[in-house]
């Protein structure tokens, strides 16, 4: 009764005050709480309900263009704040939270962090854990991420980033889940439950944030905060299906995007965030803005100051805004004058209030806010037991030539790369609470497991300059009868502001392979990174290669947890590597055009002529250290009615010598439909663990919606037709059959 009561005051006051109600202004809190947010909403004056949809960071950390502002505390207490980021401890966080509870409401504060993969228990980069290909653990780093977070007196994360993006040039894809859509869906929705679990009430979960919405992940040249030009068809089928995907599980807030979308910038993008959020999807949480992103309204030239920011921004649906200051600064003189309908504060006020009750934050402000917890949480032997196997499971084999890996007892080894002695860059990007000191190189992993080798160490090349040091290599390598190389960008180069548009591997490292090679050495590559690196120079040279990426704060234990098969490499690339930067965009779902590509260099067709159109590694693809057989599939029979559910089965051999892990991947292609479909689109994966000569039967099923796009109408539909089911190991290693799928 109370809801309807208050959407029927709240359609009551914008009857009044405009013809139509607005989309997407329909919210409604859930009974459970309805009255207590409402009761305090009366409470509030104007300039207290803008208090709460102002953000402020910390000064001691920043993670945008900051503004000196010394009146935040007094700011706080006048009830002028409703959120911190970047505040971080028990004891922090309490001596603000003192601060809140001097105001004239005692409103708790909310305290943001970016928890992107892990606190001070740093976990792989989010693009290392996608290659994982197992949820379970991606939910699993999550939740614990959450747990350690929530001890130093965090309610809340940026994260999951859940933006799609097919280029390599983009700094952030380390922080997603890579180009696929249909997976990138899955792992939002992992992530959302590992920082949620089953209740918010729980001082070991926090608020979850989709972000960025929506497509910062086909900013144009892979440039950060560029222009975004796609279609609204490309909009919903490869970009927005993941926040859906995140709101479905739950997820509390979403964090909008930077960048413009159909020439409107996301912050004051009706359609988005008024009509799709709130009004289709009926989204309850709250949209905080990225950093400052209300006030660059100005400089995207869509507004011409920051008080139209602060009227369009809110009119929009961007409920909080993070540290622009246009909200308080304008909002109360734009309500009193009529120009926003108080209505469209209370509809954000009463979002970001829910959220806070939600927390148990009226209950007890100060309920997050314990020493024991935090000082027995942090850094635990759980916690480091989580990022151990994460690590080994995000490593991505890519070569192994005669089966040099794993190393059975090697004698004597040589690591040889600065980058395997570099504490500081085993964190990857956002692994803003990690200390270098607490992490695990790739040297002192292999010398912690292999105690009975002989282990050198060489630099190779400086770590800045990456001036080569060969003498020093010759004479660390001489006695040794395998060596470990550890090659590849630096951590500070991925990330946010941290695009690339070269995307090779040092040279002087890929000579250095080359040398080490010619001198007669069994070569082990490590390539570390943070996006898709093209290293085509070394590869010839190198008997083995693996994808460590950045693994964090046990990444030296997880590579040796992997180079002496402790753990048998199990992860898939999550995206596609290219043969050079100049094939990017490049993607395993392309579409076939009129005239498709086909291998070599054949004319009138949609290659190039001075580079093979296919990429280095497909998406999809990683080796183990034994080998699978995968049959062709079978359906169980060739013609479906709409509604069926679709079997088709496989079955799985390790026909090698090693106990493995295989992810066998189910793709589809629909032949023919009303608007053009990719060559292939992943559906479904399992992976499953065989000892050597065991087989498995696998079954996929799939549903109409599978089968389903969006169609010109942007109406998600599953036309009848024509299909292929393919099944392999990677994207470019598959075996398909047919089957019909009929009205
Ligand atoms: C940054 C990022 C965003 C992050 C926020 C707060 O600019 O774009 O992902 O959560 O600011 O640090």
């Amino acid at each position: 009764m109370k809801n309807c009561f208050v959407s029927m005051m709240l359609m009551g006051l914008l009857v009044g005050s405009c013809t139509q109600q607005p989309e997407g202004l329909n919210f409604r809190v859930q009974e459970t709480y309805a009255a207590r947010v409402d009761s305090v909403l009366e409470m509030m004056t104007l300039e207290e309900k803008i208090g709460q949809m102002n953000q402020y960071t910390s000064d001691f950390q920043v993670t945008g263009p900051s503004k000196n502002d010394s009146t935040k505390l007094e700011q706080i207490r006048k009830g002028r704040v409703g959120s911190m980021l970047n505040v971080k401890g028990a004891a922090e966080t309490r001596r603000y939270q003192q601060e809140a509870m001097k105001s004239r409401l005692r409103i708790p504060l909310l305290f943001g962090l970016d928890v992107i993969h892990g606190m001070r228990t740093v976990y792989p980069i989010p693009l290392a854990e996608a290659a994982s290909f197992n949820l379970e653990l991606m939910e699993r780093t999550a939740s614990s991420a959450a747990k350690e977070a929530a001890s130093e007196g965090i309610h809340w994360t940026f994260a999951p980033m859940v933006d799609i993006t097919r280029d390599a040039r983009w700094g952030r894809v380390m922080e997603g889940a890579g180009e696929d859509t249909w997976y990138g869906c899955k792992v939002a929705e992992a992530r959302v439950r590992g920082f949620q679990g089953k209740s918010l009430a729980d001082t070991t979960t926090i608020l979850a944030c989709a972000k960025h919405f929506a497509a910062y992940g086909a900013c144009i040249g892979g440039r950060d905060y560029n222009t975004v030009d796609v279609s609204r068809l490309t909009l919903h089928e490869v970009y927005l299906p993941p926040f859906y995907a995140a709101l479905k599980a739950g997820v509390a807030t979403f964090m909008n995007a930077f960048n413009e979308v159909d020439g409107i910038p996301a912050t004051g993008n009706t359609y988005l965030l008024r009509k799709v959020l709130k009004a289709d999807w009926k989204f309850d949480g709250f949209v905080v803005s990225d950093w400052n992103s209300v006030g660059e309204m100005v400089n995207h030239g869509w507004v011409n100051n920051l008080r139209q920011a602060a009227s369009k921004g809110v009119l929009a649906g961007c409920d909080m805004d993070m540290e622009s200051r246009a909200y308080t600064s304008h909002l109360e003189e734009l309500v009193k004058s009529g120009v926003v309908d108080e209505a469209y504060i209370d509809d954000a006020v009463r979002r970001i209030l829910l959220k806070k009750f939600e927390l148990g934050l009226f209950d007890d402000p100060f309920r997050y806010c314990s020493e024991q917890r935090q000082k027995n949480t942090v850094l635990s032997p759980e916690l480091k037991q989580v990022a151990r196997e994460a690590g080994a499971s995000s490593i991505v084999l890519l070569k192994n030539e005669n089966r040099i890996l794993p190393l059975n007892n090697p004698v004597r080894i040589c690591v040889i790369g600065a980058l395997a002695d570099s504490q500081e860059d085993m964190l990857g990007s956002w692994a803003i609470e990690g200390i270098r000191e607490e992490v695990v190189t790739v040297l002192a992993g292999i010398k912690s497991r292999f105690k009975n080798s002989q282990v050198t160490y060489a630099e190779g090349y400086d770590l800045n300059t990456n001036k080569l040091d060969l003498e020093g290599v010759r004479r660390a390598a001489a006695p040794a009868d395998m060596v470990v190389v550890g090659v590849g960008e630096r951590a500070y180069q991925s990330g946010e502001a941290r695009s690339m548009a070269h995307i090779d591997i040092p040279a002087s490292q890929q000579l250095l392979v080359q040398e080490l090679k010619k001198m007669g050495k069994k070569v082990v590559v490590l390539v570390m990174g943070g996006r898709p690196l093209v290293f085509n120079e070394l590869e010839p040279y190198a008997d083995a290669i693996l994808m460590t990426w950045w693994l964090g704060t046990e990444a030296g234990n997880a590579i040796a947890d992997v180079l002496s098969g402790d753990y048998n490499p199990s992860g898939k690339l999550p995206m596609t590597f290219p043969a050079t930067v100049g094939q990017v965009p490049i993607y395993y779902n392309y579409k076939n055009t009129g005239r498709p590509c086909q291998s070599g260099f054949m004319t009138y067709t949609c290659g190039y002529l001075d580079q093979d159109f296919r990429p280095a590694y497909p998406f999809g693809y990683g080796l183990s250290y034994t080998q699978f057989e995968i049959s062709a599939p079978v359906p169980t029979k060739s013609v479906y009615q709409r509604g069926e559910k679709i079997d088709c089965k496989v079955r799985v051999k390790n026909i090698g010598k090693y106990k493995g892990k295989e992810t066998v991947q189910l793709y589809i292609r629909d032949l023919v439909a009303s608007v053009t479909r990719p060559v292939k689109e992943l559906r479904g994966f399992k992976q499953i663990e065989l000892e050597p000569g065991e087989q498995q039967e696998v079954v996929f099923t799939l549903d109409e919606k599978d089968l389903g796009f969006y169609n010109q109408n942007l109406e998600f539909v599953t036309e009848p037709g024509d299909f292929e089911l393919m099944v392999g190991n990677s994207s470019d290693n598959v075996r398909k059959c047919m089957i019909s799928y009929e009205n």
